[in-house]
């Protein structure tokens, strides 16, 4: 090869100008008709903030949301759903703030995108109390056992504790303050939640 050939093969198309120019550039003359267009849709990337449409189940009804696929269900629920009983405390997994229940099982809602929970059966603590108005019992043994101060982790520790009792979690004070350890409080009302779901674990969580 001598100095003057082109190393590409490609006549005049330097190898800086046949890989700076890009698929959609002076490489596509080479390709064929069918593969030019395969390569252009190839670099079309979607833009990541359009809308999708979201389908969800949230204490019992029905949401369709048009959602950046980004979002979190907590920001779900709060922006877009209007329920702000669930908490954003730390955004990051690590308060227990967010906690709702997916299928009756908690999640945490900031660390869960929206689009996770379609076709799930989400519950939130809007969704606790009976149509008439009664409290859920870890509600009232909230109440009644005075497990809050400030009131924000509340909602958090409440659908928490319900979920202890179902997965069979509550038969001590030290089981109990053991899965609960996700869920902070920082007024520090730990021994009076802990009291409220012993409560609850003898009378029942109800229907
Ligand atoms: S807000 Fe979700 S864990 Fe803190
Ligand atoms: S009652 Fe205030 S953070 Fe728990």
């Amino acid at each position: 090869m001598t100095s003057n050939q082109n190393p590409t093969g490609f006549g005049n198309l330097s190898r800086r100008g046949f890989f700076g120019v890009g698929a959609g550039g002076a490489a596509l003359p080479l390709l064929s008709g069918a593969m030019a267009a395969s390569a252009v849709a190839q670099t079309a990337v979607p833009d990541p903030q359009a809308p999708a449409n979201v389908d969800l189940r949230i204490n019992g009804q029905e949401h369709r949301l048009s959602l950046d696929t980004r979002t979190s269900l907590l920001d779900t629920l709060r922006d877009h759903v209007g329920l702000t009983g669930t908490k954003k405390g730390c955004d990051h997994g690590q308060c227990g703030a967010c906690t709702v229940l997916m299928n009756g099982a908690p999640i945490l809602s900031c660390m869960t995108f929206a689009v996770m929970a379609a076709g799930h059966d989400i519950t939130t603590v809007e969704g606790l109390a009976n149509p008439t108005g009664e409290l859920h019992p870890m509600q009232q043994a909230f109440i009644d056992q005075d497990a809050f101060q400030c009131g924000y982790c509340t909602p958090g520790q409440i659908m928490s504790g319900i979920a202890c009792i179902q997965e069979g979690h509550a038969g001590s004070e030290t089981e109990i303050r053991e899965y609960m350890s996700g869920n902070i409080c920082r007024c520090g009302a730990y021994p009076n939640i802990v009291k409220a779901i012993m409560d609850v674990n003898k009378g029942g969580l109800g229907s």
